[in-house]
């Protein structure tokens, strides 16, 4: 039997497929926290199959402890900037993923953050308890609507995409994205191709759905926010470190830009004291866009099989290629 290491408790789902397949001993980090490095290090040795969360650093270290056995990684994420993908490489191993089947979920929580930044519904709620609701006011808790708006996505991948195609039909008038290439799909939502610095600065909504690279770490900085217009509203659901988050401050607080909806921060999770709780136009979310019950099965099934496939040598349902 091939050993493989589990460094969480995952959905049933998968659990099942492991359990049903009958080719490898299974051991789990049997708890909803991290796993420690410690314990991580420890229950990779020697193992054929690595099932991994986008919180555990897969790093040189880690191959090392592993060993040579290892044959297969499986994320239950579609990022993996978690990963060192050239040792990873090197090494010969596979690597599975969880592309597609967070999309639809990921991107109904980007436009759910959107509307609740925008429509400040975090600070209307906080009122009606606080007893801060004294009447209906004509100047209270305005917010920005989509109607008539620009929204500029960054990263107009499965996701982007998928935020676009919601978004539209709430009236945008103009949908620009950037990325390192034009789609040709944007085709569908009338998705104008143009440099950083236009979307930037034409937006009234800019929604970061890039993936997390050495290109894209920091893209969100202070000079990025001066280029924003001081009513705009700026979404990320990507990853924290695309934004510089002490910039970020500084435009929120300085009134450079209006509000911003993170669902992803540096670090996670984001201490309670951080600036960036502070600010009533700052709405952040524990990192929950694939967060829905029947998306972390299938996410779960997903990571189950590719594993099995890297294990045994046959094609993966969902392979990274690299
Ligand atoms: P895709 O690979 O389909 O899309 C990634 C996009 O990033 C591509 O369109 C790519 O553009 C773009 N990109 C890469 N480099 C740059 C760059 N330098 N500037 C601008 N854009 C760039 O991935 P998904 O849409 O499936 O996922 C995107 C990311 O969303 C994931 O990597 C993950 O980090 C995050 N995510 C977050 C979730 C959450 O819970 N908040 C849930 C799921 C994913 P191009 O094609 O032109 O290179
Ligand atoms: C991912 O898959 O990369 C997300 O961040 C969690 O679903």
């Amino acid at each position: 039997m091939m050993k493989v290491f589990i460094t969480r408790r995952i959905p049933q789902e998968g659990m099942k497929i492991l359990s049903q397949a009958g080719v490898c001993k299974v051991s789990l980090w049997d708890s909803d926290e991290p796993v420690p490095r410690v314990e991580l290090l420890k229950g990779v040795e020697g193992a054929h199959g690595l099932l991994c969360l986008l919180s555990d650093k897969i790093d040189t270290e880690v191959l090392d402890a592993a060993g040579p056995n290892l044959k297969v990684i499986s994320t239950l994420s579609v990022g993996f900037d978690h990963m060192a993908m050239d040792e990873i490489k090197k090494r010969g191993v596979r690597v599975g993923y969880t592309p597609d089947v967070l999309t639809d979920a990921t991107a109904e929580l980007t436009v759910a953050l959107l509307l609740a930044t925008a429509r400040r519904l975090p600070e209307g709620v906080v009122e009606v308890k606080n007893g801060g609701w004294s009447t209906w006011k004509p100047l209270w808790l305005c917010g920005y609507g989509l109607s008539g708006s620009t929204v500029g996505v960054i990263g107009l991948g499965r996701i982007g995409m998928a935020i676009a195609r919601r978004l539209k039909p709430f009236g945008v008038k103009k949908l620009l994205y950037s990325g390192r290439t034009a789609k040709s799909y944007a085709a569908e939502v009338e998705g104008e191709y143009v440099p950083l610095d236009t979307l930037v600065s034409e937006s009234d909504f800019v929604v970061v759905s890039c993936a997390l690279t050495p290109e894209t770490q920091g893209l969100c900085n202070k000079d990025f926010f001066s280029k924003m217009k001081n009513t705009a509203v700026f979404i990320n659901t990507s990853r924290g470190a695309v934004v510089n988050q002490e910039d970020l401050y500084q435009a929120l607080s300085s009134g450079q830009i209006a509000c911003a909806g993170l669902d992803v921060t540096t670090p996670e999770p984001l201490p309670t004291d951080h600036p960036l709780l502070t600010l009533k136009n700052c709405v952040v979310l524990p990192h929950i866009g694939s967060a829905t019950y029947s998306t972390r099965g299938i996410m779960a099934e997903l990571s189950a099989n590719n594993l099995l496939a890297g294990l045994q040598g046959t094609d993966m349902p969902s392979e990274l290629k690299f």
